[in-house]
């Protein structure tokens, strides 16, 4: 946390750049900038992620970094650093997260651990795009992250799910769009609340 305007970060794991994760992610995002919040979408459709390595260099180097270079894990996981709040989004892949932002949560998970907890009450919640089933596995799969890095997560008037299977069906998700501004809402309260 730090003195100047917070900021969120949000990682979309879809393979889909724009499609109905990113738009769920864009409504809450919406209504953290109205309530000033400084903003950021990171898609990571045709990024190269690898999984971890369960080398442990990380935690001998401890220096908030993952010993993988080439990839964009060390990008995001600075970000993820820097920012006051964290949005993880992903599509309901075979009842689970995508590889994608598995891998990303699986070694910042283990940096932050290396490096005493990066992410130790930042404000942290989970976006999730399904057609019809699995929502709620990968929706748990997303907060076992935050929940382990000792972050914390606000709610909604419903589980941040919409439906949809081609991009753009979740717009017509109408109780979803509301849970995502609500969300966006309680997730600004919780960070002006929780700022130092
Ligand atoms: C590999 C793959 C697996 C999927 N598995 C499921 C599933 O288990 N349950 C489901 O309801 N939809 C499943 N879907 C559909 C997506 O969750 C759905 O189309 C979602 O809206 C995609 O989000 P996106 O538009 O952000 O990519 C799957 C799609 C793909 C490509």
């Amino acid at each position: 946390m730090h003195g100047s305007a917070m900021k969120v970060v949000a990682f979309n794991g879809s393979a889909r750049k724009g499609a109905n994760t990113a738009i769920l992610l864009g409504y809450v995002l919406k209504e953290l900038e109205k309530e000033g919040i400084e903003t950021e979408l990171v898609e990571l459709s045709g990024a190269k992620i690898h999984g971890c390595l369960a080398c442990r260099k990380c935690s001998t180097n401890k220096n908030h970094r993952c010993s993988q270079t080439g990839d964009v894990g060390n990008e995001c996981i600075a970000k993820m650093e820097e920012a006051d709040g964290i949005l993880l989004g992903s599509p309901t892949y075979v009842a689970d997260v995508t590889p994608e932002i598995k891998a990303l949560m699986d070694r910042a998970c283990l940096v932050s651990k290396a490096n005493g907890g990066l992410f130790r009450h930042k404000v942290g919640a989970a976006v999730v795009a399904v057609r019809r089933a699995g929502a709620m596995h990968a929706f748990d799969t997303l907060n076992h992250f935050f929940l382990i890095s000792e972050m914390d997560v606000p709610g909604s008037s419903y589980w941040n799910i919409g439906y949809g299977l081609e991009p753009g069906d979740v717009e017509k998700d109408t109780e979803a769009i509301e849970t995502m501004k609500t969300l966006g809402q309680n997730m600004a309260w919780l960070l002006k609340k929780t700022a130092c």
